[in-house]
């Protein structure tokens, strides 16, 4: 038997936070990251945009890396308003999300557009944290794990590692509403991604993280992180501060 993957806690700060702001949360975080002896799990910002400097510059050295939250598919172009991943390997970024449920929903970003960035973000050099996850309505449908299985199948691009993706459950209905699924739906999600994942990719693939994520707190945390399969959490409302998210990165420790 293979030992669990290393778990990884991400903070999405969505579009949030000033200069002084983001300064502030950074080097907040770096302190503590610093104070650790040894770092029990990886740790991930995805900043936006415009802070992605600054904030590379105040936790650079630390066990903290740096990734942003969407890229476009090419390197560079016409393409007005938008990041390439590229650009943002060349600012510091090691992660970018794609496919993220407010990007496919403001967005209308489709699954086949979601692995062309993964796509983008390996060529650049950036681990893509590919997010999936079903609305409400399909899940009272009883559809959760057929749309789960879809988008994992249409979003992940062949050639698909351990090492150059990480995958990320999020229930629509969980974001941002301090909704969760109880442990047994958790589970159930994540048993199948692993199943699906590994029928495609292979042995490998068991080490891939799969992160869950929607309404995680310093409360919930502990209880997500024992469910088998989930190997770390993408944290949103609760990545603000770094009393809320310092607790989280601990119980994934
Ligand atoms: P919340 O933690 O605020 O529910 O957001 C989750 C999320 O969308 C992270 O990407």
């Amino acid at each position: 038997m293979t030992s669990a993957p290393r778990p990884l806690v991400a903070g999405n700060w969505k579009m949030n936070g000033t200069l002084a702001g983001a300064a502030e949360l950074a080097s907040g975080l770096a302190k503590l990251a610093d104070a650790q002896s040894s770092s029990p799990c990886d740790i991930l910002v995805c900043t936006p945009a415009h802070v992605l400097v600054p904030v590379f510059d105040l936790i650079r050295g630390t066990s903290i890396s740096l990734g942003a939250q969407d890229c476009h598919v090419e390197a560079s172009g016409a393409h007005t308003g938008d990041l390439s991943a590229e650009m943002l390997q060349d600012v510091g970024c090691s992660y970018v999300i794609v496919g993220h449920s407010e990007r496919r929903t403001n967005h209308g970003e489709t699954d086949s557009q979601v692995c062309e960035k993964a796509v983008a973000a390996r060529r650049a050099g950036l681990i893509p944290v590919v997010c999936v996850g079903e609305t409400e309505a399909q899940r009272d449908a009883g559809e959760a794990l057929a749309i789960v299985g879809r988008q994992l199948a249409d979003s992940l691009p062949d050639g698909t590692t351990a090492s150059n993706t990480v995958v990320a459950y999020e229930p629509v209905w969980a974001i941002g509403t301090g909704r969760t699924p109880t442990s047994e739906e958790i589970a159930d999600v994540h048993d199948a991604m692993r199943s699906q994942i590994g029928e495609r990719f292979g042995a490998d693939s068991e080490q891939l993280r799969l992160l869950y994520g929607g309404s995680v707190n310093p409360g919930n945390a502990q209880e997500i992180m024992s469910i088998t399969n989930v190997d770390g959490g993408l944290v949103g409302g609760a990545s603000l501060k770094a009393e809320t998210f310092w607790p989280i990165v601990e119980a994934f420790g």
